[in-house]
C-alpha cells in the first residue's frame, strides 16, 4: 500500500521538495494546505489535488498518512503535534523548530503516537555528502580530523517574510543556514559536537544575523569550521564553476540581482513569485548534485573536496575523481527514505532528536557569540529534558 501524503505551507520550500515526493512511486500526493488562497490555488492547478485554507480542514476532510510539513519554522512544532495527536506521519522542514522546547515537545508526541518524525530535506542528504560519509565510516581514508564548510550567498537578500529578518522567531542565517552546514558535518565526523565557539555579524538594515564563523569540536576529536555570509556580495559558488544550490549553472553576471529585485519591487509580491502562488516550478533534474558551498575534510590519509558532481579524493599518489551517481530527480533520496521509514519502518537518515541536536548547536552558536565563550550543546539539553523528554 502506498503513502496518502499531504503538504502543509505552499511555499518556497515546498516548491523544491514536492516533486520529489511526486515522483516517488510509492507515495500518493493528496492535498495541500495553506492559508493563502493564491498559493492553494497554484499547488492544485500544479498536482491536480485540492489544498485546504487550514490544518484543521486538512483533518477533517482529507484521507491521509503523513504530511510534509513546509510552514515558516514557528509553526513546525504546533503542526506536528496536530499531526501526531492524528497520528499522521511527519517529514518536517529543516529547522525542525525554533526553540529547543519546542523541538522536544514534537520528538515526544511522535515517541507517544508511535509516529515518524524525520526532518529534512538539508544539505546534510545530498548525495555527495552521503558518499564521503561512507567513504570515511569505511575506515578507507583513517579518522577524519578537520571539515571545513564555507558558503557565500545572498541569503539575507532574498525577498524574505518579516519572521526571516526577527532571530528570535527563527530568521537570520544561523536556523536556516548554519543548519544545513551543520548536517553536513555531523553527517561526515558522526560523532556528538561536544563544544562550539562561535562569532556571528549582522550591520545593516537586515536586523538579524547575517554571517557567522563557527568552530564546532567532536568527541572523536574531529573539529569543523563553518563559515558563512547571506550579504549578497561575494559568491562562493564561483569556486565552483557556478555551480548553483540546486545544481544548476549560475551567471556570474547575475551578480547584485537579489538586491536589485528587493529595490525594485514590494517585497512581499518578490517572496510570492517563487513560490506557487506565482507558479513557480523547482528547476528539477539538472546536471549536478544540489549543493551548500565548499566543504573539505581533512582526514588521517587523505583530504576529500565534495564537488558538484560528487567528490575528488587528494591522496599521496594523487587526486582520483569520484561521480556520485545523479539522482532521477532532486531530492529523491530524501522522499525514498520517508516512504521506506513509514512503510517498511527502516530507521530514518535524521530522526527527531538528529534535528533537536542540530537545532541545540544553532542556539549553542547564538549564545557563544552572545557571551564570548565556549558552549556545549548538551548545556542546553538538560533544559529541554528536565522538562519534556
Ligand atoms: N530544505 C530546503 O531546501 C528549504 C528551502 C526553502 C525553505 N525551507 C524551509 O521551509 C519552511 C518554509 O519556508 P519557505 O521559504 O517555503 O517560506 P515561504 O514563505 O515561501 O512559504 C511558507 C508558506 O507557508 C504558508 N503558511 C503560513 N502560515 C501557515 C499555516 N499556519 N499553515 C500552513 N501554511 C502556512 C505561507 O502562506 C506560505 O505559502 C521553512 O522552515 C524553511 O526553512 C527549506
Amino acid at each position: 500500500m502506498g503513502l496518502r501524503v499531504a503538504v502543509i505551507g505552499l511555499g518556497r520550500g515546498a516548491v523544491l521538495t514536492v516533486p520529489a515526493l511526486a515522483a516517488q512511486a510509492r507515495i500518493e500526493l493528496v492535498a495541500g494546505c495553506d492559508p493563502d488562497p493564491a498559493a492553494r490555488a497554484g499547488f492544485a492547478a500544479r498536482h491536480g489535488v485540492p489544498a485546504c485554507e487550514t490544518v484543521e480542514a486538512l483533518l477533517a476532510g482529507v484521507d491521509f498518512d503523513a504530511v510534509y510539513l513546509a510552514s515558516p519554522h514557528e509553526f513546525h512544532a504546533a503542526h506536528t503535534l496536530a499531526m501526531a495527536g492524528a497520528a499522521k506521519h511527519v517529514l518536517v522542514e529543516k529547522p525542525m523548530a525554533v526553540t529547543l522546547v519546542e523541538a522536544a515537545s514534537m520528538i515526544r508526541a511522535a515517541e507517544t503516537a508511535g509516529t515518524v518524525l524525520m526532518v529534512g530535506p538539508s544539505h546534510g542528504y545530498d548525495p555527495p555528502v552521503e558518499a564521503a560519509a561512507a567513504l570515511v565510516a569505511s575506515g578507507a581514508v583513517g579518522g577524519v580530523r578537520l571539515i571545513h564548510a564555507f558558503n557565500y550567498t545572498d541569503f539575507l537578500y532574498r525577498p524574505r517574510r518579516p519572521a526571516e529578518l526577527d532571530t528570535a522567531r527563527g530568521g537570520g542565517v544561523i536556523l536556516s543556514q548554519a543548519t544545513h552546514q551543520i548536517d553536513m558535518v555531523r553527517r561526515i565526523a558522526a560523532s556528538p559536537v561536544t563544544s562550539v565557539r562561535a562569532w556571528t555579524g549582522g550591520w545593516d538594515a537586515r536586523a538579524t544575523e547575517g554571517a557567522f564563523t563557527a568552530l564546532l569540536f567532536f568527541a572523536n576529536g574531529a573539529v569543523a569550521n563553518l563559515t558563512y555570509s547571506g550579504y549578497a556580495r561575494y559568491d562562493s559558488d564561483a569556486l565552483a564553476g557556478w555551480v548553483g544550490e540546486m545544481g544548476g549553472a549560475k551567471s556570474p553576471a547575475a551578480h547584485g540581482q537579489a538586491r536589485a529585485l528587493l529595490a525594485a519591487i514590494d517585497e512581499r509580491q518578490a517572496k510570492a513569485a517563487r513560490t506557487f502562488a506565482a507558479g513557480a516550478v523547482s528547476s528539477g533534474a539538472s546536471k549536478h548534485h544540489e549543493r551548500f558551498g565548499s566543504v573539505l575534510i581533512t582526514c588521517e590519509q587523505a583530504d576529500l573536496a565534495l564537488t558538484p558532481s560528487g567528490l575528488d579524493i587528494h591522496a599521496d599518489d594523487g587526486v582520483r575523481r569520484v561521480a556520485v551517481p545523479l539522482p532521477s530527480i532532486p531530492r529523491a533520496g530524501v522522499a525514498e527514505a520517508f516512504a521506506h521509514a513509514v512503510l517498511d519502518g527502516w530507521p530514518v537518515p535524521f530522526d527527531g532528536r538528529w534535528g533537536l541536536e542540530s537545532l541545540a548547536i544553532c542556539h549553542a552558536i547564538l549564545l557563544s557569540a552572545r557571551e564570548g565563550r565556549d558552549v556545549t550543546p548538551s548545556e542546553l539539553f538538560p533544559k529541554v529534558s528536565e522538562r519534556t523528554l
